[in-house]
């Protein structure tokens, strides 16, 4: 018999037959409530494959056989890691093969909010073009301004690179660790979270959810920024504190703010930050073109047919286990 794993989100054909012939395969799909039948499956399987599903000690306690839990993303803010190792369950998440994708979408959401772009778009197509471009719609410059970046891992870094090489930008960046290839490279610098709110033109949020970063970005926060300064969060709508947010720019303490991610998503529609004028929203898009995708589930079979193998997977978050393991087995 072959192992049963889990797969709760569609991936392509091609990659879920490649998990067929390891595994029989129990297809779900992620919903708020998961059904008796999931749990069923759950308490047979050995591994599971998706994004999203909260897996804390209350699933884990219904997964007797689990050995590995994928996701096919970078972002692990759904897993307990800490539960999960004490229980020996190897996680994998799908870093750098998204890097340059999220990059270039954050970028673009940048420069978006920046020059107004998706309403300038709805004014071509609703036939409000005459004449004069007056300066009620002039956006504001980009190019030679400061980028504040919360979060200096690998995407941060990426969009440190576009706005240094591109755009020319001078940057700030709020790490726990010192980036000695930004300092070097990108000529960023490293500053407090204060100096780099008071002194951006742009204040990107890319910094991962944890305890620590959970609604990092609230009222006090908002104040501290330019009022003509532009957020975007490219990281978990947890990070910032969404009602302070929508405070801020009702009251003009910021001028604008570019979302790929939402406190909670999809975002409800009734949402007043959907009602605030000048916001420009994605529907967390992030790493969703088709190349990215693909190499992003492509990733988590590999990690998912690797770990259930007896292999190291490749993009393993909590290797401890494996020492763990091999200790036990000694
Ligand atoms: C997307 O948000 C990811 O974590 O990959
Ligand atoms: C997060 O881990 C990143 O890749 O920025």
């Amino acid at each position: 018999m072959k192992p049963e794993v889990i797969l709760y989100k569609p991936i392509p054909g091609d990659l879920v037959q490649r998990l067929e012939t390891h595994f029989e395969i129990r297809h779900h799909l992620l919903a708020r409530e998961m059904p008796p039948e999931f749990y069923k499956d759950l308490s047979r399987s050995e591994g599971i494959i998706g994004s999203k599903l909260k897996v804390d000690s209350h699933l884990l306690d219904q997964a007797p056989n689990l050995k590995i839990v994928v996701n096919t993303s970078v972002g692990y803010d759904n897993f307990d890691v800490e539960e999960l190792t004490k229980r020996g369950i190897m996680a994998t998440n799908t870093p750098d093969v998204l890097t340059d994708t999220v990059a270039d979408t954050i970028f673009g959401l940048l420069l978006a909010t920046a020059r107004r772009i998706p309403e300038m778009h709805h004014y071509v197509r609703s036939g409000q073009w005459n004449e004069n471009i007056g300066e009620e719609l002039y956006g504001v410059d980009v190019h030679h301004k400061v980028l504040g970046i919360i979060g200096m891992g690998r995407i941060g870094t990426a969009v440190a690179e576009r706005a240094h090489h591109g755009f020319k930008m001078e940057i700030l960046y709020h790490n726990r660790s010192n980036s000695p290839y930004a300092e070097e490279s990108l000529q960023a610098q490293n500053v407090s979270l204060e100096k780099l709110l008071q002194e951006s033109d742009f204040v990107l949020v890319m910094a991962p959810l944890s305890d620590e970063t959970y609604k990092l970005i609230g009222e006090k926060e908002f104040q501290l920024m330019k009022k003509s300064a532009i957020f975007i969060n490219g990281s978990r709508g947890e990070v910032v504190d969404e009602k302070a947010l929508i405070y801020a720019l009702k009251s003009n303490e910021i001028l604008a703010a570019g979302l790929d991610v939402y406190e909670k998503e999809p975002i409800p529609k009734e949402s007043p930050l959907l009602k605030v004028k000048n916001v420009v929203t994605l529907p967390h898009i992030g790493s969703a073109t088709s190349e990215t995708r693909y190499q992003m589930f492509r990733l988590g079979v590999d990690n998912l047919i690797k770990g259930l193998n007896g292999e190291i997977p490749p993009t393993l978050i909590n290797p401890e286990v494996l020492t763990k393991k091999r200790e036990e087995s000694n």
